[in-house]
């Protein structure tokens, strides 16, 4: 059987990775400043990672939503301390664009309404109506038409307020910086105008936090720097530094019921593990912190090479803006220089998501790579 072509390939295999750095199987060795699309947030095989990941393994894998797994109630935990998100509760699931549409599903629920408002350039997964809020029609079939999305620009506050004054909006779903669309960020201003609407039209304000979440920006949320608090937030990616595990971090105001959401494999005992691997490991090796400085150092760097337009981005979640397409400089990258590094909806913009330790010596073989290539 062949398998079904949805990505073109880059001819790499990796069969083993560590740290920073993945290998083929003739023993190549590769810089991963790509992070497998932000997901690899402690490091390849962190030894914390292993270690729980087996000793849950020995113990009990898996089972299914309708006992008791207080390895959740572990996370959930966590996650508070970690975030200071304090009137939350956590709903555990698989990936990023189940978060969001889970995210969705519950805004609808709550405020019995179904509008949705998204943002042009916006991703958020390729479930349903998470697809149906993402701004790129190439990848959407009829069944995601259906769903009634308004696009708005980011910062456009005259657009916002007629829709929102509507009053039929559900939900408003955001990303803090975009990832998959090329870094942009709305003006706080922006984002508080749409948090106090949310509060006057009983609409959910959802900040997609699947991508920035888990300190991949210096912060454990993206949306702190604007100082307001979601009504919804999904998590993913970097969550289970490549276990598949999501999650959705809801305001108590919204009440669970019964047979509202549901999952067969979310929250299991080895994603669970895998996100308190993750949890510890931040807060041990102070990653936070790293992304920050790293991130600081990146743009310090990157500045000084002329043909780069604008850096873009925060803490390690980042871009390189360029005036021409950069699809064949990023091959150069991997195949002259071994480095992998990410694309983006705009064709101009070279994305770094580097694992969440990576140090300033990984950043330099990039600057030296860059310098080469740019000549
Ligand atoms: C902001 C954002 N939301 C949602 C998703 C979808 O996540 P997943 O691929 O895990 O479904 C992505 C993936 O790139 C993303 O960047």
């Amino acid at each position: 059987m062949n398998l079904f072509e949805v990505y073109p390939l880059f001819k790499i295999n990796p069969t083993k990775a560590k740290g920073c750095y993945i290998y083929d199987h003739d023993g190549r060795k590769y810089l991963d400043l790509y992070g497998g699309h932000a997901v690899i947030s402690i490091g390849h095989r962190h030894p914390n990672y292993i270690r729980n990941i087996k000793n849950q393994l020995n113990k009990i894998g898996f089972y299914s939503n309708y006992i008791i797994n207080d390895l959740q109630e572990k996370v959930a935990k966590k996650i508070k301390s970690f975030s200071k998100c304090e009137d939350y509760e956590l709903f555990m699931c698989n990936s990023g664009a189940e978060a969001n549409e889970n995210s969705l599903q519950i805004a609808s629920f709550h405020t019995k309404k179904s509008r949705i408002i998204a943002f042009k350039n916006s991703f958020h997964g390729r479930s349903n109506a998470a697809l149906s809020s993402t701004d790129y029609e190439k990848i959407k079939s009829e069944l995601n038409k259906q769903i009634n999305v308004t696009f708005l620009k980011f910062n456009d506050y005259k657009s916002l307020e007629k829709e929102m004054a509507k009053n039929d909006v559900s939900a408003i779903i955001f990303e803090s910086i975009q990832g998959v669309g090329g870094l942009d960020e709305p003006e706080t201003n922006f984002v508080k105008l749409m948090s106090e609407l949310c509060k006057k039209y009983n609409t959910c304000l959802i900040a997609d936090e699947v991508q920035s979440g888990f300190g991949r920006t210096g912060d454990f949320f993206a949306f702190e720097k604007h100082k307001i608090k979601p009504d919804i937030i999904p998590v993913a990616k970097g969550m289970g530094n490549g276990f598949p595990v999501g999650g959705v971090l809801i305001n108590k105001k919204i009440k669970s019921k019964y047979g509202m959401l549901g999952t067969t494999f979310g929250g299991n005992h080895l994603a669970c593990s895998a996100t308190i691997s993750v949890l510890d490991t931040l807060k041990q090796e102070n990653l936070l912190n790293n992304a920050k400085e790293i991130g600081i150092y990146f743009k310090k760097k990157m500045n000084e090479i002329s043909k780069i337009k604008k850096i873009k981005g925060r803490g390690l979640m980042l871009g390189l803006e360029f005036d021409f397409d950069t699809s064949k400089l990023r091959k150069d990258l991997i195949f002259k220089h071994f480095i992998f590094t990410g694309g983006s909806s705009k064709k101009n913009i070279l994305r770094i998501l580097p694992p969440l330790n990576v140090k300033k010596k990984h950043i330099d073989v990039l600057y030296n790579a860059l310098n080469t290539e740019l000549k």
